[in-house]
């Protein structure tokens, strides 16, 4: 058996959620509709034709989720504010029922000592904005900052840490690059113009929301994956060369180097962004913290068709590879290309077909997935990379995307029907850990 390995004293242990995939309450109070809200009114975009209407109902029982997060003993929360409930339009008049709402979700943390870790955007653009062009529109980048500025002022005294932007990779290429995310837009020129625009109003709203000066740290959420050739064949290094910089490189480097990554400029051709002068000096300014969100590695074969990955460890529900030592090779090879700030895992996780039985949840893949991951991301710290804290997907099944409800990535088990939530087995696992790692001091 090996042993758990150490964290140090100080790690932030948590969980993470978004927005619109817990809180549901689409309409309550004042809130505005988001891309996500629209996506969904087309049953054939979902694939369990649900929608986020009601969701984990998280906006009334927000109470119950922090009891629960208190007794897995865990200090930290990672979760998003919906753009569209605290400002409907997406610009203009403020909303300040739904502020009043993350005031009492903070309320709440605070009374049980969770520090809070906010990102501003989980993709639920208002739709208001998605007519003016959404992301598409540079304007949409302005906005983004003031809705920043006024998060900031409100609330940068209250939180650990605000994030601007989460996944901005999924929002360009997934929104926009191949329609599976809203707003459902395929066409490649415009997910990597609307790449440039995402980094723009990063750049954008950290400006705004330094000028403030507020303790909470500032930062950014990126998806991130090493890509690994399938052999050795010329072809497929060369594919692999490409994907790092299409998707790591490509949001790495405008924020810590100042420029796109010269190869994928190169690729996209006559698909490059628009790019205007002085916005890759908004891009390129310090960041307090970077949070990398790790659940695969790429792995990229030439060959048609293509080969799959061996998947030693096996794939989760998702069909994603399971691939431990990608996250101590990535954030290696990250420290390796950049000076980087402290990094926090924003999110790692796995979906699995859980079934409750007998109120219990036996999902030991998951415990095992966390575990392993655990201890590759402790390899890389003993190999210098410094990283605060660990926030495991999800705190609760819940509305995945393009896949509805048919995937759960929670600690705990949500049966939508009664919105009864029960621990699954990991929960334990992950509350034990964390109190064994405390334990060691
Ligand atoms: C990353 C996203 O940030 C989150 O919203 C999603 O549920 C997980 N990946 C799992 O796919």
């Amino acid at each position: 058996m090996t042993h758990a390995p150490h964290f140090p004293a100080d790690f932030a242990w948590g969980v993470a959620t978004s927005a619109f995939q817990i809180e549901g309450a689409a309409y309550e109070d004042g809130k505005g509709p988001s891309i996500w809200d629209k996506f969904c009114e087309d049953p054939t975009n979902i694939k369990d034709q649900s929608d986020g209407l009601i969701a984990c109902d998280h906006y009334h029982r927000y109470r119950e989720d922090v009891e629960i997060i208190a007794s897995l003993g865990l200090d930290t929360y990672r979760f998003s504010m919906a753009w569209a409930r605290v400002q409907p339009e997406g610009k203009g008049a403020w909303n300040e029922a739904g502020f009043a709402f993350y005031e009492r979700l903070l309320d709440a943390l605070d009374e049980k000592k969770i520090a809070a870790h906010l990102t501003l955007y989980h993709w639920d653009l208002p739709q208001a904005l998605q007519d003016e062009g959404g992301w598409l529109a540079r304007s949409t980048a302005y906005y983004f900052a003031d809705y920043a500025r006024e998060v900031a002022r409100r609330f940068g005294h209250r939180v650990a840490s605000i994030a601007t932007h989460n996944e901005p990779w999924c929002t360009a290429n997934l929104g926009h690059g191949n329609a599976q995310f809203a707003p459902g837009v395929a066409d490649a020129k415009s997910a990597i113009q609307v790449s440039h625009h995402l980094l723009l109003s990063h750049g954008l709203a950290m400006t705004a929301m330094r000028e403030l000066n507020v303790p909470a740290q500032l930062g950014i959420v990126l998806n991130q994956w090493t890509a690994d050739p399938a052999t050795d064949s010329q072809a497929d290094r060369d594919m692999a060369e490409l994907e790092y910089a299409c998707s790591v490189q490509w949001f790495m480097d405008p924020i810590f180097k100042g420029h796109y990554p010269e190869l994928a400029l190169r690729a996209h051709g006559d698909k490059a962004p628009i790019i205007y002068p002085g916005d890759m000096q908004v891009i390129q300014q310090k960041i307090d913290f970077l949070g990398v969100n790790y659940y695969f590695r790429a792995f990229c074969s030439a060959e048609n068709p293509p080969r799959s990955a061996p998947a030693v460890h096996g794939v989760t529900d998702m069909g994603w590879e399971i691939y431990p030592q990608g996250l101590t090779e990535l954030l290696l090879a990250l420290k390796a290309e950049y000076t980087l700030p402290p990094i926090y895992i924003t999110e790692n996780g796995m979906a699995s077909a859980d079934q409750l039985e007998h109120g219990k949840i036996a999902d030991e893949q998951r415990i095992a997935y966390v575990r392993d991951h655990l201890s590759a991301l402790a390899a890389a710290m003993e190999q210098g990379v410094e990283v605060r804290g660990y926030f495991l997907w999800s705190l609760l099944d819940n509305f995945e995307w393009n896949s509805g409800y048919s995937k759960r990535f929670g600690i705990v088990h949500v049966d939508y029907a009664t919105q009864k939530r029960t621990l699954k087995d990991s929960a334990l696992w992950y509350r034990d850990y964390c109190q064994q790692q405390r334990d060691v001091k």
